[in-house]
């Protein structure tokens, strides 16, 4: 097999962790045979302060055009005075956008031997052996956002919103990944106060009906992270948008020992993203102590995932899109 592999170090541990993963890949390429081409980037505030934008033009074509993308971390005190839009996760999240990443999976699973590490007491714990399918080209961090003063007062606003779409794309490949674990799934909303909360309930709801395999639960996730705090064991794949996504993986993660030990893959319309969930902990950066297990297990999951579970959530959607009257599938 040949392929080539972007490499987005980006900030603070980043580098680091980025360089231990390149050396697994690199090691898996001989062992097995496959060539790997390399190639590394700017991004975030290594990108501005390189090329004066966090997310520079050929860094995103060189994205586009290679087969799989691996990136560290991105972030740092040095441009925490920039304004949104301007700040390093901007580069990221216009590179998720800029690849059409609409999935986001991060499996958060128990490594038998850290069992003492996790905060929660052993018999809490159980057999944490979850998935959280997370939106991740909609919702609040791409919706509308603003900043006024009026009469003195300034206010800032940002918009979560979601079409029937975009939640039946991301809704698609969580039923699939349900179908190929434990069957249960559970969507995690805030139907009991926000209306893009209830289309969501509502999509996933009507969608059961095209896998009757799958038995479907819905959560308000104020409850979700309680119930990741009083019973992780209970959850197998969880579902849910952007925002709650982000929190909810946070605090999985915690679960398990670490946030330094948890994977991620993002696939969309064009090359898949492979990242750790971690941040770029400054205060770590160059201690060589940061712990590259998420970024090693993220290479775990790049040969060919991405492609073949993509293709698997298509044919699904198309499906989907049959059996229901006909609508625009164009998205897809
Ligand atoms: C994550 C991170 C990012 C996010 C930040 C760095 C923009 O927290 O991948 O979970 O919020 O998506
Ligand atoms: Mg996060």
């Amino acid at each position: 097999m040949k392929k080539t592999i972007v490499l987005l170090p980006g900030d603070g541990i980043g580098p680091e962790v980025t360089r231990a993963a390149a050396a697994i890949l690199r090691e898996s390429a001989q062992e097995f045979n496959h060539q790997f081409e390399f190639a590394e980037y700017p991004l975030g505030g290594a990108a501005i302060d390189a090329a004066g934008a966090p997310l520079p033009n050929e860094t995103l074509d060189a994205c586009r055009k290679a087969d799989a993308v691996f990136l560290g971390a991105v972030g740092g005190p040095k441009w925490d005075g920039l304004p949104v839009g301007k700040r390093p996760e901007t580069g990221l999240l216009d590179l998720r956008k800029g690849l059409g990443l609409y999935v986001n999976v991060r499996p958060v699973k128990l490594i038998e031997p850290l069992r003492g590490i996790s905060p929660l007491k052993v018999d809490r714990l159980g057999d944490v052996d979850l998935e959280i399918v997370r939106e991740l080209a909609g919702g609040m961090y791409f919706g509308e956002r603003g900043n006024i003063t009026e009469k003195g007062v300034e206010r800032a606003w940002d918009t979560e919103s979601y079409s029937t779409p975009e939640i039946e794309r991301i809704a698609t490949f969580a039923y699939a990944r349900a179908e190929n674990r434990s069957r249960r799934l559970c969507s995690v909303d805030k139907a009991n106060v926000l209306s893009s909360s209830q289309l969501w309930r509502r999509t996933v709801t009507a969608m059961s009906a095209v896998y009757p395999a799958v038995k479907l639960e819905h959560m308000y996730v104020d409850n979700a992270a309680m119930q990741l705090t009083l019973q992780p064991a209970q959850f197998d794949v969880m579902l849910s948008g952007n925002m709650f996504g982000d929190i909810l993986s946070d605090a999985a993660a915690a679960l398990v020992g670490s946030i330094g030990l948890i994977p991620s893959a993002s696939f969309g319309s064009s090359a898949p993203l492979f990242e750790p969930i971690h941040g770029s902990a400054p205060s770590l950066a160059g201690t060589d102590s940061a712990n590259p297990i998420g970024s090693i297990l993220t290479c775990g999951r790049l040969p060919n995932a991405g492609h073949r579970r993509a293709r698997r959530a298509r044919r699904r959607l198309l499906r989907l899109h049959r059996d229901s009257a006909g609508r625009d599938a164009a998205y897809v």
